[in-house]
């Protein structure tokens, strides 16, 4: 537990040291050791014979799940999906390669096929559906607020006349515009990564995020002057691998999710990743 505290700390450290060097720029690639145009998805223009090798794009800003790793000295992006990603490319025999980049630009690397998967604790939300196909999901979370201690807000009539900050094209960002219709003056900031907005709650700039359990859970225990409490009715919000539409990778990913969840593989890694 102690192991997983530090792992978490270097986590939050990285994320935030990543943001400042990024200069937090919206849009496209922030991945330090990716420079230059994104290269279309390598799976098309393979000579025959080389390793296959797929473009898993993520938005490495969701310890545990995807985030920069710089306790090397060197930039890595790691965590609970990279794992499942490598596993998986091991099991089917694909190198994975893996681009850095804001997550309401996920879906759309999918489309113009600059990504051949994305792994982001990204949900199959419905509309989601119509511009991507999901695998099975492989990991559960729920909803949170998380706030200053010293703010009295724990659940969602607290947000009255407050500032909640979401990530610019989650689930979180729908969860709080719906919300909002029945609190009064509950105002909503949308930022695309979950660095910054930790960062807008412990200036003051901002009141409440809307964050899942499991990342809340790390920010929080790296900064003691914030608190989560669990949305009531937190609607759940599985991760699922997304391809792009008609992909001929979801049977054989999803395979091997099965064989995961059955050889006690996927349990190793929730242990690894989320100490549970
Ligand atoms: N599960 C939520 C969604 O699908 C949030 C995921 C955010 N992921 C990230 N890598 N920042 O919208």
């Amino acid at each position: 537990m102690k192991k997983m505290k530090s792992m978490l700390a270097i986590a939050m450290t990285s994320v935030l040291a990543v943001g400042v060097l990024a200069g937090c720029g919206a849009g496209g690639q922030n991945n330090a050791g990716q420079a230059g145009q994104p290269a279309p998805a390598a799976d098309q223009a393979q000579p025959s014979g080389a390793t296959k090798k797929l473009v898993m794009a993520t938005s490495a800003d969701y310890p545990p799940y995807e985030f920069h790793d710089l306790s090397s000295g060197q930039d890595k992006i790691v965590g609970f999906d990279v794992d499942i990603a490598n596993y998986i490319g091991k099991e089917l025999g694909y190198e994975i390669e893996i681009q850095d980049m804001n997550f309401d630009g996920l879906i759309p690397a999918l489309q113009s096929k600059r990504a051949d998967f994305v792994m982001a604790g990204m949900t199959p939300k419905p509309e989601r559906l119509q511009n991507a196909d999901f695998s099975a999901i492989y990991y559960e979370a729920r909803n949170t607020i998380v706030s200053k201690k010293d703010s009295n807000i724990t659940k969602p009539e607290d947000l009255a006349n407050k500032k909640v900050v979401v990530q610019l094209g989650s689930i979180q960002e729908g969860d709080a515009k719906e919300m909002a219709k029945t609190i009064p003056g509950m105002q909503i900031t949308s930022l695309n990564k979950i660095g910054e907005m930790v960062q807008e709650i412990k200036t003051g700039r901002i009141d409440a995020a809307i964050i899942e359990d499991t990342v809340a859970k790390g920010f929080v225990a790296n900064n003691p002057e914030l608190q989560f409490n669990t949305l009531p009715d937190a609607g759940d919000n599985g991760s699922a691998v997304a391809f792009p539409k008609g992909s001929e990778h979801v049977e054989e990913f999803n395979n091997v999710i099965k064989k995961m969840q059955e050889n006690g593989e996927m349990e190793k890694l929730i242990k690894k990743w989320f100490g549970e």
